[in-house]
């Protein structure tokens, strides 16, 4: 069988993860790259070696040489634009979150279905290698059944302006973008729960903090101050039907003394912590242990994680595996993100069927 083709959809700053993890994976031939900035496009293609440069997805999409594609546009465009490929033939790796609404998520499953084409999620956290260290101990029922979970990214300082703090091209701020990837691991790791009730607030408080000086924070290609129509933090407690729960915050700003990432389970045999450092706690002999694997790195390596994510989704292309990220498990995750909104503007829980 000849090399699967690939075409590139959003050449910014995540699609150098795509990019590189293709180029280093040798069933691969890394074939396309498409921005509407057709300037980035080409110089992307140039770096990474790829023969065609387009500046309109739909013009990529028509390549029938092409076998399947990677989204890294904005949030708002992921939907239209993952219906069209899938319905050109190809299959989809869509950079998280799958969509910006509950409704484009289920036509994006709809089609899905339709095609038979394959749509994998990046959700890249479940493919790092101390995701799949956890889940042996989750699998092999050595940690028990988990029924609470709490999880933090809090940024003091860090809207990264431009898009992704424009709602109509984001969807929404802190919760979107970062919850996105602290609500999925833990809800994989508890074992995909279904989600019963949702209790989130969201603050727009401090606005993006444009006026602090001396502290440097990352900040988008195209930023600008003066754009700024997210929530600043948000938070939730959610309840899922097994009766397991999940406390979750989340920040792009917030007077907080420092930045914060922890991810942690607890179960009724043992306790695992993915961040900010792998962790396994557990009970022997009237003991409380505190074990730490020993492995290269004990928090997130977002290089190796892409490469993994990238690698499996190759597999399922090539039809030899099955996806960790499916379509549902993106739809289930946008019920969720949008509930925590809707709850908030609401002002009260909200439950589910
Ligand atoms: N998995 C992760 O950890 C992770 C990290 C960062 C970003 N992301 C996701 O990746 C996506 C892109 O983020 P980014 O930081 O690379 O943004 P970016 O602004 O740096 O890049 C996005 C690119 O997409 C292009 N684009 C937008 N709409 C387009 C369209 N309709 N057709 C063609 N090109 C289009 C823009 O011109 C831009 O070059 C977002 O969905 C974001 O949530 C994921």
């Amino acid at each position: 069988m000849g090399k699967l083709k690939i075409g590139v959809i959003g050449a910014g700053s995540i699609s150098d993860m795509h990019l590189q993890s293709y180029q280093s994976n040798e069933r691969v031939e890394l074939y396309a790259v498409c921005d509407k900035n057709t300037e980035r496009a080409e110089e992307k293609a140039n770096k990474y070696g790829a023969a065609r440069v387009y500046g309109d997805y739909l013009s990529l999409l028509a390549d029938q040489d092409i076998d399947a594609v990677s989204i890294c546009t904005w949030n708002h465009s992921h939907a239209e634009i993952a219906i069209a490929a899938l319905k050109a033939g190809k299959h989809v790796l869509v950079e998280k979150p799958l969509s910006t609404t509950v409704a484009e998520a289920k036509q994006m499953e709809e089609t899905v279905k339709q095609t038979g084409k394959i749509l994998q999620v990046g959700f890249v956290r479940r493919y790092a290698s101390n995701t799949a260290i956890l889940k042996n101990f989750i699998d092999a029922d050595e940690i028990g059944e988990i029924y609470y979970a709490k999880a933090s990214c809090i940024r003091r300082l860090g809207n990264p302006g431009g898009w992704f703090s424009d709602i109509e091209r984001s969807g929404g701020g802190p919760l979107i973008d970062l919850g996105v990837h602290m609500i999925d691991i833990c809800w994989y790791l508890m074992g995909k729960p279904r989600v019963k009730s949702i209790s989130g607030n969201t603050y727009t408080k401090l606005g993006n903090r444009s006026n602090i000086n001396n502290l440097s924070f990352y900040k988008a290609a195209d930023y600008n101050p003066e754009i700024n129509t997210v929530e600043d933090m948000a938070n939730a407690l959610i309840r899922f039907e097994n009766g397991a729960s999940l406390m979750v915050d989340v920040s792009f700003t917030l007077h907080a003394k420092q930045n914060e990432i922890s991810v942690k389970l607890y179960g009724e045999k043992g306790g695992l912590e993915v961040e900010p450092e792998l962790s396994i706690i557990t009970e022997k002999h009237n003991t409380i242990l505190n074990m730490t694997p020993q492995v290269d790195s004990l928090t997130f390596d977002f290089e190796q994680g892409f490469q993994n994510e990238i690698n499996h989704f190759v597999l399922v292309c090539l039809g030899e595996t099955e996806t960790l990220s499916p379509v549902e498990d993106g739809l289930e995750m946008m019920k969720i993100l949008c509930g925590i909104y809707e709850s908030s503007e609401k002002g009260m829980e909200i439950s589910f069927d």
